[in-house]
């Protein structure tokens, strides 16, 4: 952990604190009162929290802990669409708006919780008419509009458990996970628009669904217009079946246990991981989340989170936690820079955005582009800021809270990942004092620490490995389809615990500070990749005979991917420009455009251990332009001299 040793070096200077104003305090939703109150009886305020939902019949356990299977709320029944729906149509606040949606070329929808209800009933007949029924697997891979929302609350509504995959992924990508999922249908749009331009989805459905699978339909949203391959035994139009269907669908309740998705995501070796959770667990901790770490106040807030679905934190803060707390949203479908780098400042001073909820990589783009653009908006609607996906470097905290925030706005680091479900370590914004780059502690309920390698807990002031020693709600209930690979991942390394992968310290004041992941996966703007599968997309190539990923620390990214390749015998031995930028291609074919390496070096020999194994260490150390470390337990020890003379590079242009 040379790296986490000098990050912790630096933060021992962080001494700024920054405690909530009066005016917050006076109106903030949590308490400081609810840290005693949670850890007096942990079980009793989960209960207290499942309460603010509506169930359909009461739960007879809180919790069923067999580690590592939990089961919350058994024996209670539960409609996730009810939930963020139903249940404010009928208690009067049909019109409040649900979604302000904005395109990227600037036309715009506004969708009351009344019209959103309207539509997922209708689509959820739909889906019903097209065969699917409760349990069964659908795909969805979507532009930001709202239809991916009504996509995702029409299954939920059902009881079919949705596996949303990224737009931005490969058509090989999507077909892995459909074949993994077993999915029957494939819920997709024609395309979506990013960049200033239309991009295509359908054709990459196409593409997927020529391999293997149990797909019986694919459902097309006409977003963008574009010419389509149409196969009729297949295809249907979202607004040929959709429009069609009754305005009425009553929604069954399932059992708080109830798959209600499947997301998948990067874990070390190639084959991503299947993350499952379910319905009445899940809900409970985003709903209780987004109330309390956004200090939600629906009748007056606008809130923007400004995630894309195709991540967990689309689901939890876009989708199921506002939804189920009334929120009125900005949702918005394209990206930050277009037609201009003010576009998100414009549309907060548009919709008078009062939260704002974004990743530190954006917040260092702006940053590099300068404060005239954020200067020239009015933010003054904004009273609190997120901040999720990767650390946060003390500068981009500062900058986020002077320039976005007007110095005014407490900022809410909130670490947690896929498999968590939803916010597990983050300030409570009128309660807790801050500093700049720390997520601060454990939320109220929630139990972490952080830990040595005999998983013992450190002191305060020292670091480790940050670990969940409790079961909580929205934990993942596995992986899909691997039950071992479930025990092995998360709760080997230490006996009984859920191991996250991140590193962490813990300052003197008890305050926790995460370090990065201690495993081989990347964070790349705040998306997980694993290094193994760059690796073995690289040696897919018909050049590539072996291949080795590092992330290096990346100053607008957090991490870039940099890769040392072996050429082939036969394949000229020269790192030509031309190859580099077919590997490039090749990567973002077998992964998507975010896997695509930085900066490829073609390399004679990787620095490997007498036993085989590849000491990614030293190329890390390469790769951010280090003194390489220790080598002497090389099998070659002339490797890495050769390796950092031979430095050749291809720089990423888009
Ligand atoms: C990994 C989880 C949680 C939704 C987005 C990413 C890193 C996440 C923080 C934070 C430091 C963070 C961790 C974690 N991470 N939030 N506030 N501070 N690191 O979800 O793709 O499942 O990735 O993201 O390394 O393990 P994910």
């Amino acid at each position: 952990m040379s790296e986490n040793q000098e990050s912790l070096a630096k933060l021992g200077h962080e001494n700024r604190l920054f405690p909530p104003s009066a005016e917050f305090i006076a109106q903030a939703n949590a308490q400081a009162s609810m840290y005693d109150e949670a850890e007096k009886d942990r079980l009793a305020f989960w209960e207290k929290q499942a309460h603010e939902l509506q169930w359909d019949a009461p739960w007879t356990t809180v919790l069923d802990w067999k580690v590592p299977f939990a089961k919350w709320f058994v024996g209670g029944k539960i409609n996730a669409s009810v939930n963020a729906l139903d249940r404010h149509v009928a208690q009067g606040r049909g019109d409040r708006v649900a979604f302000f949606f904005e395109g990227e070329p600037g036309d715009t929808r506004t969708i009351t919780y009344a019209q959103l209800l309207t539509e997922v009933k209708k689509t959820a007949n739909a889906l019903t008419e097209l065969g699917i029924k409760d349990g069964d697997r659908v795909a969805i891979y979507m532009p930001m509009i709202p239809e991916a929302a009504i996509a995702m609350l029409a299954c939920a509504r059902i009881g079919a458990p949705h596996s949303v995959v990224f737009g931005g992924f490969s058509a090989d990508a999507l077909l892995s996970r459909i074949q993994d999922a077993d999915a029957k249908l494939v819920i997709t749009a024609d395309g979506g628009y990013r960049k200033g331009a239309p991009f295509a989805l359908k054709p990459a459905v196409d593409d997927a669904l020529k391999g293997k699978t149990n797909v019986k339909n694919v459902l097309v949203v006409k977003r963008t217009g574009q010419e389509t391959h149409w196969d009729s035994n297949k295809d249907v139009w979202w607004h040929d079946i959709v429009d069609r269907q009754s305005t009425e669908h009553v929604a069954q309740s399932f059992d708080s246990e109830h798959p209600l998705f499947i997301l998948y995501t990067s874990g070390t070796t190639a084959k991503p991981k299947g993350i499952s959770h379910t319905t009445g667990g899940y809900l409970t901790q985003v709903a209780y989340t987004h109330k309390m770490v956004f200090d939600i106040k629906p009748e007056t807030d606008v809130y923007w989170c400004t995630a894309d679905v195709g991540w967990v934190t689309g689901h939890s803060y876009v989708v199921y936690g506002p939804l189920i707390n009334g929120a009125t949203q900005v949702m918005y479908e394209g990206t930050p820079d277009t037609p201009h780098k003010g576009r998100i400042f414009e549309l907060i001073a548009k919709y008078k955005v009062s939260i704002l909820y974004t990743a530190p990589t954006l917040i260092r783009t702006w940053m590099k582009w300068g404060d005239e653009f954020p200067n020239a908006h009015n933010l003054k609607s904004l009273r609190l800021l997120g901040s999720v996906g990767e650390p946060i470097n003390p500068e981009a905290w500062m900058w986020y809270r002077e320039v976005i925030g007007g110095d005014r706005c407490p900022i809410v680091d909130t670490w947690w990942q896929t498999e968590t479900g939803a916010i597990m370590i983050s300030p409570l914004p009128g309660v807790t004092h801050t500093k700049p780059g720390s997520a601060m502690r454990p939320l109220p309920g929630i139990s972490g620490k952080v830990v040595d390698d005999n998983g013992k807990e450190v002191g305060l002031g020292h670091g480790g490995y940050l670990i969940l020693d409790k079961p909580w709600p929205s934990m993942l209930r596995g992986i899909w389809g691997e039950e071992e690979r479930y025990k092995e991942t998360y709760w080997s390394r230490f006996d009984g615990v859920y191991f996250a992968g991140d590193g962490a310290k813990i300052d003197t004041d008890a305050a926790i500070w995460l370090l990065g992941r201690v495993d081989d996966v990347m964070n790349v703007s705040g998306h997980r990749i694993s290094t193994t599968e760059v690796e073995s997309a690289l040696v897919s190539h018909a050049a590539v005979a072996e291949a080795a990923v590092v992330g290096a620390a990346d100053e607008m990214t957090g991490q870039g991917i940099v890769a040392f390749v072996i050429l082939r015998g036969g394949i000229p031995n020269v790192c030509g420009e031309e190859l580099i930028k077919e590997l490039r291609a090749h990567v973002a074919k077998e992964i998507g455009a975010i896997a695509k390496p930085r900066q490829i070096v073609v390399v004679q020999e990787l620095p490997k251990t007498r036993s085989g194994k590849i000491m990614r260490r030293l190329l890390k150390d390469v790769a951010e332009n280090r003194a390489v470390g220790d080598s002497t337990t090389l099998a070659d020890p002339n490797v890495m001299a050769l390796i950092s003379q031979g430095l050749s590079t291809a720089k990423d242009e888009d």
